[in-house]
């Protein structure tokens, strides 16, 4: 969890029911720039020799192959371009997943992933961790596909999340984080985040 007043601030104004569409979707990039740079700390980099205008220099820059962002559609589409800030020679690959409202499970609609992820570093972006059916799913598929190092970034977690993502990935081969803007209370009885902000989809696009 980042504990940082900035991301605080932003997360606050990022759930006030009165903040529209495009501060949402403004907000929204902004505090994924600011959990993007925690969560990449662990990127893989190699060593570089380069000319400055005054010497020769040892750098490091961002190993091969390069990190994948995955955005689960829809609402992962709204981090992406806060991530890309950051990172703008990853490679991107998309997961479209829909959450049945009422069993609450996931499927997948979408699959523009490569099929080969051994040795890559991969970052999902799914902006609400609830009851973890939509990540688990779409984790359970990187894995399959050789991924050993998936971060999550969500702007919010519920504890039912972690919990459901401790307890399928625990013990597994591989290292799963998640790292997150704030750790909400619970759940509702519609699966909603409490407080939470609400459906992030329909606050960044509009109700479909
Ligand atoms: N998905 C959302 O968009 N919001 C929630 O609170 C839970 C799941």
């Amino acid at each position: 969890m980042i504990d940082h007043p900035l991301v605080a601030h932003k997360l606050t104004r990022l759930r006030r029911e009165e903040t529209s569409s495009a501060t949402f979707r403004l907000l929204a990039e902004e505090l994924v720039t600011l959990l993007a740079y925690e969560a990449t700390d662990g990127l893989r980099v190699q060593p570089v020799t380069i000319q400055t205008p005054v010497s020769e220099a040892q750098g490091v820059e961002m190993a091969d192959p390069r990190p994948i962002v995955v955005p689960i559609l829809r609402a992962g589409l709204g981090m992406l371009n806060g991530m890309m800030k950051l990172m703008p020679t990853a490679e991107v690959g998309f997961l479209g997943m829909v959450r049945d409202e009422t069993s609450l499970l996931a499927t997948t609609y979408a699959d523009r992933l490569p099929h080969d992820l051994h040795d890559r570093q991969v970052f999902v972006l799914d902006p609400m961790l609830a009851t973890g059916g939509t990540l688990v799913a779409a984790i359970d598929l990187l894995l399959s596909r050789g991924a050993r190092e998936v971060t999550a970034i969500c702007l919010l977690a519920a504890p039912e999340g972690i919990a459901h993502m401790e307890e399928a990935f625990a013990g597994r081969d591989a290292v799963v984080t998640v790292v997150t803007a704030a750790l909400d209370e619970r759940l509702n009885e519609k699966g909603y985040i409490v407080p939470g902000l609400g459906d992030a989809g329909d606050r960044l696009y509009g109700v479909v």
